[in-house]
């Protein structure tokens, strides 16, 4: 780990940096029970367990004042006629938030907090998206060949609540209807005990 002030670079078209500390692989099998339409998800799971997603990060202490950083990279793609998206979460530490910067491709961002309050952002190059404390975030590619690219920052000391939302996935569902892509109630979705 770097000690003083430090640069990485992100080269384009791709996003892999230049450094990083660890490289993060989703696979579709880590994703059972998400997609709505398990039927296409487990003939899928069957042919083969396609990467969905990747994560560079940056390591830095986790403790309060520093910045956990990286790269997210999700790949083209859809389960039935839901795409490729990353697992989501809610920070452990609820009121902390988070800034994606899109490098490349086209998406949506799925967000939503415990109260009951969605939200979702389109993702394009050049947008900078900020979730304030409380949003649980997943992204989503909605592009057809490109790869979803992301810089990421947040509180080293954050954490993540995966277990939330695996439990009562999002409200809100991204699908493709007359080839474009559409938000959708969440046919499988339910409140928190
Ligand atoms: C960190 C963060 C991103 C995600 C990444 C993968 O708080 O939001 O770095 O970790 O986009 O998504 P998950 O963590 O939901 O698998
Ligand atoms: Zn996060």
């Amino acid at each position: 780990m770097q000690d003083g002030p430090f640069t990485i670079s992100i080269a384009l078209p791709g996003g892999i940096p230049s450094q990083y500390d660890h490289h993060i692989v989703r696979t579709l099998s880590s994703m059972r029970g998400q997609y709505a339409d398990q039927g296409s998800y487990e003939a899928m799971l069957a042919r083969e367990d396609v990467v969905l997603y990747e994560v560079y990060e940056i390591h830095r202490p986790e403790v309060p004042g520093e910045l956990l950083h990286g790269v997210s990279i999700v790949h083209p793609g859809k389960v039935g006629d839901e795409y490729f998206m990353t697992k989501g979460h809610f920070h452990a530490v609820l009121e902390t938030a988070e800034v994606y910067y899109c490098l490349q491709g086209e998406g949506m961002m799925v967000m939503e907090t415990p109260e009951g309050e969605w939200a979702v952002e389109e993702l394009r190059p050049g947008k900078v998206l900020y979730i304030p404390p409380r949003w649980a975030h997943r992204s989503v590619n909605t592009g057809r060949e490109k790869d979803l690219v992301m810089f990421f920052t947040y509180p080293a000391y954050a954490g993540h609540d995966y277990g939330t939302i695996e439990r009562q996935g999002f409200r809100k569902l991204v699908v493709e209807r007359d080839s474009q892509p559409c938000i959708v109630d969440n046919p499988r979705w339910r409140a928190g005990e």
